[in-house]
């Protein structure tokens, strides 16, 4: 049975939200796939993990609040470990004890399919996994005060241990943001239209892409896990990307969408702007507000023009224009 790594972290006091906002999204950019928060296991049945905003739907209310100790689970040890020092400067006031260790992959799965519940996400989409229920999705849009219309965009995804189930703040927006970036395109024009989802995931960007009508989807990601992730869920969509691994090097694209480090974001601006076509898109995700200028000043650079932002959560989501 294969492993997975546990990094746990016990506070003196629970921090603020602003700071467990930040903290979970740490660990979520360094590809945690599931977050188990609270001092002591919850009984048996219950929800344990929370995949983002599941976690809400998954708990009562008031029991949601920042947790004293928690437990974020990796597929790998360099990631955890990552994470760990990542969170760490942010914790320091609360005198963080971290632990990382190994714990059966078979139990990790099960709980985190638990708490995996369809999602709804402005303007037209439903994510939901392949397991979920007529019921389950019902319920979520009765949750979501929304209904399922002819409409509605639906991405099947089984994130494996790659990043992307949908229910992070940055890839929630991305969603929304590439849904109006081509709202202007006509269908014709999109289906020749060729965009790529730099750093994929689970691949449900370039999905969602395809689902737009988008003609070529290319997804590329220098994990392993996430090549095979989206091989296996543009198969379940129905859809074809052209997926590659590690370096690649595109022209003349339509458009790019990025939800990355912040760092890889300002490293690839040179490239995205040869990439892109005057007049293409561009999407950058996974900034926090206060990186935003640094990147937005970068961009503006190379002559990029930003026309719409979103920001949740101390996450922010940027469409700009390429000149
Ligand atoms: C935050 S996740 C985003 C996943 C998905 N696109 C989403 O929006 O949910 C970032 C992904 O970028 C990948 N990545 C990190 N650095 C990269 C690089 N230099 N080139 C390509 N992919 C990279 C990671 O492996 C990870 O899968």
């Amino acid at each position: 049975m294969s492993a997975v790594h546990a990094l746990t972290c016990a506070l003196t006091q629970r921090p603020t939200a602003e700071v467990w906002d930040l903290v979970s999204g740490l660990l979520y950019q360094f590809h945690s796939a599931g977050i188990e928060e609270g001092e002591e296991p919850p009984p048996e049945g219950e929800a344990a993990l929370h995949v983002g905003d599941e976690f809400e739907q998954a708990i009562e209310p008031g029991v949601l609040s920042p947790p004293e100790r928690f437990t974020a689970y990796f597929d790998n040890l360099r990631d955890a470990e990552r994470a760990q020092r990542a969170v760490e400067p942010v914790l320091l006031h609360l005198k963080p004890v971290f632990d990382v260790h190994e714990v059966e992959e078979k139990n990790y799965a099960e709980m985190w399919k638990d708490n995996f519940r369809p999602m709804f996400v402005k303007p037209y989409w439903l994510v939901r996994a392949s397991w979920h229920t007529p019921e389950a999705i019902e319920k979520a849009a009765h949750d979501a005060s929304t209904k399922v219309t002819p409409s509605t965009l639906e991405l099947v995804i089984d994130p494996g241990m790659a990043f992307g189930t949908g229910s992070h703040e940055t890839t929630r927006a991305c969603l929304e943001l590439m849904a109006h970036a081509l709202s202007g395109a006509p269908k014709e024009t999109r289906a020749k239209h060729i965009v790529l989802d730099f750093g994929t995931g689970s691949g449900i960007l370039a999905i969602g892409l395809k689902k737009l009508g988008v003609g070529t989807a290319l997804a590329v990601d220098i994990d392993p896990l996430s090549i095979e992730a989206t091989r296996k869920n543009a198969t379940e969509n129905g859809v074809t990307v052209d997926v590659a691994l590690g370096k690649a090097d595109f022209k003349a694209l339509d458009g790019i969408v990025a939800n990355i480090l912040k760092n890889t974001l300002l490293d690839f601006a040179e490239r995205f702007h040869a990439w892109l076509k005057p007049g293409g898109f561009l999407i950058l995700s996974g900034l926090l507000a206060e990186q935003e200028a640094e990147i937005l000043a970068r961009y503006e650079r190379l002559g990029f023009r930003p026309t719409e932002r979103i920001c949740n959560n101390n996450w922010v989501s940027l469409l700009l224009g390429r000149s």
